[in-house]
């Protein structure tokens, strides 16, 4: 087979990065990762409230899906003003999760299976009910400047203390909150029942250090970190942000600033560094780090480098970010957004993918259903280690959320006529797993958030029994990627206009695979011969398709031929190419 030689292709041929404490081919790799958040995944005691054992007891579900790495939401003790992103307990489980013993357990199970358990780690604020919080109000020693506090500005007419500067929190509303106790303000990035940890202070760091290794000390994979670009603050206090919208701004909304003195400053890199080098103490230990850039070399610089490793990979959102409606999903752009990738991945480096996660419209909801086997596709089948939020597999989608029913202070603090607008509830109600009440995911009277109405035909049992369905095209996905043409062959695009994008991947001696996506939100019959870039064979044979073609001429088993390929909207088709000679 001939082919055009992209930078791509090079990339994946680049050597492996070696250093201590990890192997040349980590499990990571390979590796689907799949987010479960904790609250919605399965309530086994009737609370309505997903809980450990739930995760545990569908160990075999997320083994048969062929799932490698389970990263988990935080399940540690909270007060949930944020649902568990506000810990009061770093290192034990919230009741309404379990237990430690619970988790040992579900390590256990999942290990027995070969599944990978990774941890979500926030350090970047505690809960205001953290022990560290209470006692730094108190300004106990050493807790005195465990956090980031600060004297007012000055006093307003009406005697009310004024916050050091304009800094503004991601919930909306002034980054500062003044406590009577220390007449003091303390900083908080989130919600203001999430202070801000102040990591220039060494005890801190070996704090965090400490809960880092408790973890890993009891068998735990790895880490994915959160919030991570908010670690540091510049240290002068009386420097405001620079404000790109006074509209916004005057809403207090956190997108109406810029933010060169709180976010991603250099500091950060060198907490960051100091974990990687604690984590690669111990054997293949994989980070993830949370950072939502705009400039693409910003996100770059968790990697690090060959000989400054960081994070194994810090997420790569642009699939999130630039594919906001139908209309964003043409061939060309994601053509664009792979490219940018790869272009800018530092040598060496690994690659990811991200269609949603629990602050997110999910990805069927935000470009729509016909979608979401091709992008599975383009996920599972690229280079590098996709990354699935729960329910993804089966095509779950929003749910509207009245504001009666909000949870979410994000969206709750917007107010009755805007939470929709930030409301994180609609993308984290609870996994269908069947038809009977409350789509199998409790037993309880009601469930924390409500359940999608549509749980009685979209649901994992349903899609099991289904001759063709999103689930089982997910599985044959998850299998493929495990043979060599996808683990370790190459990558060429062979076709990308804005309705159609084929790339193929291939390896000496192995089979080739030909991925088609019509992105396109009307059928097509296309020629690939007619736009290809490199040489096609006459025909091919389906491997797996998208469940919206019910056509015969395209039914998994069948040749199609390549110059003459019928497409229904959004459809996606896994094709294996026969072998040619030479
Ligand atoms: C991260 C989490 C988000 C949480 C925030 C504060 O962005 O993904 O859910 O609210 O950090 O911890």
């Amino acid at each position: 087979m001939k082919t055009t030689s992209t930078q791509t292709e090079a990339r994946a041929e680049q050597p492996e990065p070696k250093h201590s404490g990890r192997e040349k081919t980590p499990w990571w790799k390979n590796s689907i990762v799949y987010q479960v958040y904790p609250r919605s995944f399965l309530d086994t005691n009737g609370d309505g409230t997903g809980d450990l054992k739930g995760i545990t007891a569908k160990a075999d579900y997320l083994d048969d899906l062929g799932v490698k790495t389970l990263w988990l939401s935080p399940f540690f003790t909270s007060p949930m003003a944020d649902f568990g992103y506000d810990i009061s307990n770093f290192i034990d489980v919230d009741p309404i999760f379990g237990s430690l013993a619970d988790f040992d357990e579900l390590l256990k199970t999942m290990h027995s299976k070969d599944i990978k358990v990774v941890l979500d780690i926030v350090p970047n604020h505690s809960s205001d009910e953290h022990e560290w919080f209470q006692r730094s109000l108190r300004r106990e020693e050493p807790y005195a400047d465990y956090y980031v506090w600060a004297d007012p500005k000055g006093f307003n007419d009406s005697g009310n203390p004024i916050p050091p500067n304009n800094w503004l929190c991601l919930f909306r509303g002034s980054a500062w909150t003044w406590r009577e106790e220390r007449s003091q303000f303390y900083y908080h990035s989130f919600h203001r029942k999430q202070p801000d940890l102040n990591f220039r202070n060494p005890l801190v760091q070996e704090e965090m250090k400490n809960v880092f290794k408790f973890w890993l000390d009891r068998g735990v994979d790895g880490v994915r970190v959160d919030g991570l670009k908010h670690l540091f603050q510049v240290e002068d206090q009386n420097l405001d942000e620079p404000v790109i919208d006074w509209a916004g701004f005057n809403n207090l909304h956190y997108t109406s600033l810029m933010h060169p003195f709180t976010e991603d400053q250099p500091e950060t890199f060198e907490v960051l560094r100091d974990w990687r080098k604690m984590m690669d103490t111990y054997p293949n230990k994989l980070i993830m780090t949370e950072a939502y850039n705009e400039d693409i070399r910003d996100v770059m610089k968790y990697y690090g480098n060959d000989t400054d490793p960081l994070a194994d990979f810090p997420f790569n959102f642009r699939l999130i970010e630039k594919l906001q409606n139908r209309s964003d999903v043409t061939g060309t752009r994601l053509k664009n957004i792979i490219d940018e990738w790869f272009d800018n991945l530092p040598e060496g480096k690994w690659p990811n993918w991200v269609l949603g996660n629990h602050d997110q419209i999910r990805v069927a909801s935000r470009v729509g259903t016909d979608l979401v086997d091709a992008l599975n596709m383009l996920t599972l089948l690229l280079p590098g280690t996709p990354v699935t939020y729960y329910g993804e597999e089966i095509g779950m989608q929003d749910v509207y959320i009245s504001w009666e029913d909000t949870k979410d202070p994000w969206g709750y603090n917007f107010g009755p006529d805007h939470y929709r607008e930030h409301s994180r509830d609609p993308c984290r109600t609870p996994m269908q797993w069947d038809a009977t009440a409350n789509a199998g995911f409790s037993k309880g009277p009601s469930t924390w958030l409500p359940v999608n109405d549509n749980y009685k035909t979209l649901n994992v049992k349903a899609q099991l029994e289904a001759r063709e369905s999103h689930l089982k095209v997910y599985k044959t996905l998850a299998r493929l990627r495990q043979e060599n043409s996808f683990a370790k062959g190459k990558l060429a695009f062979s076709v990308v206009t804005d309705e159609v994008l084929a790339f193929i991947r291939y390896l000496e001696d192995e089979p080739t695979y030909l991925v088609v996506l019509n992105l396109s939100a009307n059928d097509v019959v296309v020629n690939l011969h007619h736009h290809a870039n490199l040489e096609l064979p006459p025909d091919a044979s389906v491997i797996t398709r998208s469940v919206s073609d019910k056509s015969e001429e395209n039914s998994p088993g069948s040749k199609v031929n390549l110059s003459a390929l019928t497409l229904v909207r959004g459809e996606g088709l896994v094709l294996q190419l026969p072998f040619v000679e030479e």
